[in-house]
């Protein structure tokens, strides 16, 4: 096995989103207040702690998002701290902070050649539009879907046209908020 290999082994590459019940990501304004908890309404849920929460978010090496969360990501607050973030743009944007780093080209390019060899935890955090390229290229190792206990109706869907990929379910938890999380990993030939 080559270095590179070893390299592109190593990482894993999660897709994390949050959709509706019906599938859609976004609503058609782009407001977020579907994704507010309800409070506790599932008693057999867990909840975490903001302490828990941070220390899990401190395990992610690198985020990948498109040029479009990017852009909603600043008008809401930037959530990414100072973890290295790349956002996928032919546009000329610019870094809201140093931890940001625009790319353009190939995607799996991006992946095993500019982050493998740097990152191990490397999350994809959107849009659809992105999220639905890595697919394609089979660039996604594992999902982690949350679920909204929400209707939205309309809006962006998760996932766009795809061919048929089977993945295998790994965990499921559910939250006091009656939010439910599905994990899932690729299932290899
Ligand atoms: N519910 C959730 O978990 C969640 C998560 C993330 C985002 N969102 C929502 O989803 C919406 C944005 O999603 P979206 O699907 O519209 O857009 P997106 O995937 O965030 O961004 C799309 C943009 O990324 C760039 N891009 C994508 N693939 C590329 C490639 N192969 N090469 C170069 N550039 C590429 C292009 O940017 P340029 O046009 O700049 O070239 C493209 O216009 C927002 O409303 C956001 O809030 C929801």
């Amino acid at each position: 096995m080559s270095g590179s290999e070893v390299n592109s082994k190593a990482r894993t590459v999660t897709l994390h989103m949050v959709s509706s019940l019906d599938g859609f990501i976004a609503k058609k304004d782009n407001t977020v207040s579907w994704l507010d908890s309800p409070g506790d309404i599932y008693e057999r849920g867990v909840s975490i702690s903001a302490e828990e929460a941070a220390a899990f978010v401190k395990t992610i090496d690198c985020y990948v998002l498109g040029s479009r969360t990017y852009e909603h990501a600043l008008e809401l607050g930037w959530p990414y701290g100072d973890t290295p973030t790349v956002v996928v743009t032919s546009r000329e944007l610019s870094p809201v902070k140093k931890s940001v780093q625009f790319y353009s080209g190939d995607l799996k390019t991006l992946v095993d050649v500019n982050l493998a060899p740097r990152y191990r935890n490397i999350w994809l955090v959107g849009g659809a539009m992105l999220c639905n390229r890595f697919l394609e290229l089979g660039l996604v190792d594992k999902i982690k879907l949350m679920i909204a206990p929400v209707v939205l109706g309309e809006g962006l869907r998760l996932f766009g046209s795809l061919p048929e990929q089977r993945w295998s379910l790994r965990n499921v938890v559910s939250y006091k908020n009656g939010f439910v999380e599905l994990s899932y990993s690729a299932v290899t030939a």
